[in-house]
């Protein structure tokens, strides 16, 4: 179903959950048409909005499911914790304070990149439940504003805007066994009320997040030629993937519920398919021929 023509597609974007793999198992035939796409060479990155699973752990899952995935440190694979590490090095970042938990900061930075004798210079939040207390969220506050103790020395005239991130603003999350949960957005909410400024969201859907990825790319060229691919059009084909004006694919496999094509509000994908192959199979053929 296809109501405009599908540009040449330069670049592809994937969603793992729903649209690569469901827990453990693949979709149908996703495992050799992920092989039969890496033989073209066309660059493909894949993208969750995890920020529960480590990258390590991800790529396990995949390998496991017998997907054809690279380990170790990879640009192929980005989550909001990547995205917000490729932050921090492209805009010089040398210390940030973390509202995260020890296994997400460790991914975000590395030990020799934080510097503890400058100012500090953002604020990063995810979901830290042992972190949103009063202190905290008031240390984070009076860096934002330029009053903390570090940033004492810095010329009023000179004082940098210090940026806000979030990793996503989930307002609540579904914990397995424990029902609804606090999310971050709240805390993060609090920070943006509390000092005027809005948070940069590093997590799918936002667009810095698709920048962030394109950017890994090395692909110049018109967004129309970068295609998204996922089961769920808010988080993997909304907000930025809709901005951006990337070339929007859903499939019907993972959280997809009838209807969810023409839904209110959203922006209807460009193409629907019933599984991930099936769209491989369409643009390989397109391709070849
Ligand atoms: C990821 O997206 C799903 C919807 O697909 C949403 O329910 C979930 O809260 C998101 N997770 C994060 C960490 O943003
Ligand atoms: C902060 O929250 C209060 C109460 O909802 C609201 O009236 C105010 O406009 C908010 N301020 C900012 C800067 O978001």
């Amino acid at each position: 179903m296809t109501a405009k023509a599908r540009p040449v597609i330069r670049a592809l974007l994937i969603d793992i959950s729903g649209t690569l793999i469901i827990g453990s198992t693949p979709t149908p035939r996703a495992v050799g048409a992920l092989a039969e796409l890496r033989r073209t060479r066309l660059p493909f990155r894949f993208c969750s909005n995890t920020s529960k699973e480590s990258t390590s752990a991800i790529q396990k899952r995949m390998l496991d499911a017998g997907f054809d995935v690279q380990t170790g440190e990879s640009e192929e694979l980005w989550t909001s914790l990547k995205a917000a590490r490729s932050f921090i090095e492209t805009r010089g970042i040398r210390r940030p304070y973390f509202l995260l938990s020890e296994a997400a900061k460790d991914e975000c930075i590395s030990a020799r990149r934080q510097d503890p004798n400058v100012p500090y210079d953002a604020v990063i939040v995810g979901l830290a439940p042992t972190h949103f207390d009063y202190d905290n969220l008031n240390t984070a506050f009076r860096i934002l504003v330029g009053e903390h103790d570090s940033q004492k020395q810095i010329h009023e005239d000179r004082k940098p805007s210090i940026p806000l991130i979030a990793l996503h603003k989930a307002r609540f999350i579904e914990s397995s066994g424990h029902g609804l949960m606090l999310g971050p957005g709240p805390f993060v909410a609090a920070l943006e009320n509390a000092t005027g400024k809005e948070a940069e969201v590093l997590g799918k859907p936002s667009k810095a997040f698709f920048q962030t990825v394109i950017e890994s790319l090395d692909y110049e060229g018109p967004n129309e030629c970068i295609a998204v691919i996922g089961d769920d059009i808010q988080t993997d084909l909304g907000g930025g993937a809709t901005d951006l004006r990337l070339w929007r694919i859903l499939v019907k496999t993972g959280k997809y519920r009838p209807g969810d094509e023409s839904r209110d509000g959203m922006h209807p994908p460009d193409e629907v398919w019933d599984s991930f192959a099936g769209f491989v199979d369409s643009l390989l053929s397109a391709h070849d021929a």
